[in-house]
């Protein structure tokens, strides 16, 4: 805490820099490891979490073969980029009563990341 103090603003100016340069480094593939146990190891969905190949374009809670909550199916959502960062930063305030068990990304530049391969999840 005392060393933060004494930090001259310049020093903490690089910090800042250098942090927001790691956070964008993100890679979307690591963290898309802590959806495949839901959502299977290349997005082709298992009992858990209904498949993610092809969700940008689709119309929410439309994948055949999963059970999805009345919420989804009713959100009237179609996936793009920006309504996929929404879920994901807050899965609940985004889709009311839904039930994905999970609890969103809140890092941005992850939340980026992951969106952009699920972007290349055919
Ligand atoms: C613990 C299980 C679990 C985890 C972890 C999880 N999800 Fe889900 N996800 C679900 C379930 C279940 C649903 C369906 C919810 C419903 O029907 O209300 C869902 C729905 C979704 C949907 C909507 C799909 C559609 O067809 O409309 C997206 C997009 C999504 N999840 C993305 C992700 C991403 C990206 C991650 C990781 C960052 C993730 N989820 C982590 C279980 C999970």
């Amino acid at each position: 805490m005392k060393r933060m103090i004494i930090l001259a603003p310049s020093l903490l100016g690089v910090m800042m820099a250098s942090l927001s340069a790691t956070a964008h480094a993100a890679d979307g593939a690591e963290v898309y490891e802590t959806c495949a146990a839901c959502h299977g190891e290349k997005g082709e969905g298992t009992d858990s979490g209904p498949a993610l190949t092809g969700v940008v374009g689709r119309k929410a809670g439309s994948a055949s073969g999963f059970r999805y909550s009345p919420a989804m199916k009713r959100s009237g959502i179609t996936w793009d980029a920006e309504q996929l960062k929404a879920f994901l930063a807050n899965p609940q305030a985004k889709v009311k009563g839904n039930r994905m068990p999970f609890d969103g990304v809140h890092d941005e530049a992850e939340r980026d990341a992951v969106v952009t391969y699920l972007e290349g999840l055919k």
